[in-house]
């Protein structure tokens, strides 16, 4: 039994639609995905919904609707949405299921019996937006809570609490060993200033039933239901475990953004310890998307749709530029400018153009017949390939796209200074014209190759106008000379129609 690649996503709380910072995260961990698979790996990749806590309980009073309800309602959006975005996800978890309920209430009957709880009064701070606990070290220098907290209110109650203290020496030697575990470097470190320099508060696991009936009942107290990010957390190995015959964990790495940090670098690893299980390879975090240089908000109508995007300009473009435009881990900005732009100049002007014209060139000067192989070419395909895989084992994505327009910009390059559209009137010149053509359409199914994760369809298109079979979803298969002397290719069509702006 092989060990499979086993990647997530945070689980998005189900209290409204999906925005764009939903749809990029889950785009990341679409492309690790299949840059994985076409490296040969098996992968298991898992997205799903947070549907548990106060902040889905209000949510559905609001629409006065029973909780499971509103759910069920909202979930077959976002898994709508997931199909429209390609998502190659092996599972769909929601954290009402059955499935992962019953683990969590086995793991926290493990725990209780092992000793790591307590039962303590609480004083202190909660966040229903955040659905976090806050203390008096969490408020700024004027007194108040940060406004990104919401409505915060003074807690007073009873609850079970998770012994994390005594693994804190333990989590800054873990971290210390082992720097790819928490990336980009930049959020490691401050993983481990707060780690350092304060004394970590055991955390609260319970909320009292007469507060909060919408969550997961405690197996030893039927008083109390479980604190949403405790039942949260535990999906990435509920769901492993409902897969025992693929071996999933430890998961290879969790894509979460900056915000949630503390709890897959902090808490996720400590819960982790006391379950007996090995921690996760990799926690990759993401920035946060602006739009305009102004924060995303629904109330402000500063806001990206992503369908609305998808459906004018097509799912690869979309998926192109959230990619392209911000690497993993600062923030970003998205502008309707910006992305015209690079839809204009990258795709349908440079990799559009270029399969358009070697295509069309092919058909009138070789009635589409693909001519004898030369390899004036392959160097820098077989450097954009090696570069590309190198990239993907580190999940670089924006720097494996920049090397694979690298070629692009090189088999354009190449038209102008070879001038085939010359060449053709010049029948002395019949077997350079030849030369250059294979070159050209050869790099241009590498490329399809190269691109497959990030612009499935976009590859596919380009894969289906050579007239080749079957789809470019290995990268070995970018190996220079795949096309053969002889071969047919299809009809031209352009990949990325000209807008007019
Ligand atoms: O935090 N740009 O759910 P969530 C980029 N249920 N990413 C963004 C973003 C933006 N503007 N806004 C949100 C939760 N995100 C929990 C997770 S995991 C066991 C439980 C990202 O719906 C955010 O950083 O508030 C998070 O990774 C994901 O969307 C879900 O956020
Ligand atoms: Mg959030």
């Amino acid at each position: 039994m092989s060990k499979r690649f086993y990647i997530t996503t945070a689980i998005d709380y189900v209290n409204g639609q999906p925005h764009l910072g939903h749809a990029y995260e889950k785009i990341i961990a679409d492309v690790i995905a299949r840059a994985r698979r076409s490296l040969g790996q098996e992968v298991f990749f898992l997205t799903g919904l947070d549907e548990h806590g106060q902040k889905v309980q209000q949510a559905a009073q609001a629409e006065k609707k029973n909780p499971q309800e509103y759910c069920d309602a909202l979930a077959a959006d976002w898994q709508a949405f997931a199909k429209k975005l390609e998502l190659t996800n092996d599972d769909f978890v929601r954290t009402t299921q059955p499935r992962h309920k019953e683990f969590v209430q086995a793991t926290l009957a493990k725990l209780n019996a092992a000793g790591h709880f307590y039962k303590a009064s609480y004083t202190g701070f909660y966040s229903t937006k955040e659905e976090t606990f806050l203390t008096e070290k969490d408020r700024l220098p004027d007194g108040k809570f940060d406004a990104s907290y919401g409505e915060v209110v003074e807690l007073k109650e009873d609850n079970y609490y998770f012994k994390l203290g005594a693994h804190q020496q333990w989590l800054i030697d873990y971290i210390e060993a082992n720097p790819d575990f928490i990336s980009p470097s930049y959020r490691r470190n401050e993983v481990l200033g707060f780690l350092k320099n304060n004394t970590l508060e055991d955390l609260c696991i319970s909320r009292p039933l007469a507060r909060l009936n919408w969550g997961i009942p405690l197996p030893f107290d039927p008083e109390f239901v479980t604190y949403v990010w405790f039942d949260a957390l535990v999906n990435y190995a509920s769901i492993a475990a409902a897969h025992p015959m693929l071996g999933l964990w430890p998961a290879d790495i969790h894509v979460i953004g900056k915000d949630i940090v503390k709890f897959h670098a902090v808490y996720w690893p400590i819960m982790l310890k006391a379950m007996g299980l090995p921690l996760p390879k990799q926690i990759l975090v993401h920035g946060w998307w602006q739009k305009d240089g102004a924060k995303i908000s629904k109330s402000t109508g500063n806001v990206v749709d992503p369908i609305t995007v998808i459906n004018e300009w097509g799912l690869d473009a979309f998926r192109f530029y959230v990619l392209r435009e911000l690497d993993i881990g600062p923030d970003g900005n998205w502008t309707d400018e910006g992305f015209a732009s690079r839809y204009d100049s990258e795709l349908a002007k440079k990799l559009g153009n270029l399969l358009n014209r070697v295509l069309s060139m092919l058909k009138s000067y070789r009635k589409g017949i693909v001519p004898a192989r030369h390899d004036e070419l392959a160097a820098d395909a077989a450097k954009a390939a090696d570069e590309t895989r190198a990239l993907f084992k580190q999940s670089q994505l924006q720097s494996a796209l920049q090397s694979i327009w690298g070629l692009v910009n090189r088999a354009n390059k190449f038209v102008d200074e070879t001038a085939p559209f010359k060449l053709a009137k010049d029948p002395a010149q019949a077997q350079r014209l030849d030369e250059v053509l294979y070159n050209l359409a050869e790099t241009c199914r590498v490329l399809a190759v190269l691109l497959w994760p990030f612009l499935p369809g976009t590859a596919t298109k380009i894969y289906a106008q050579l007239g080749l079979q079957g789809s470019p979803d290995k990268l070995d298969a970018a190996t220079w000379g795949g096309l053969q002397v002889g071969h047919a290719i299809g009809e031209p069509a352009p990949l990325f129609p000209r807008k007019d702006v």
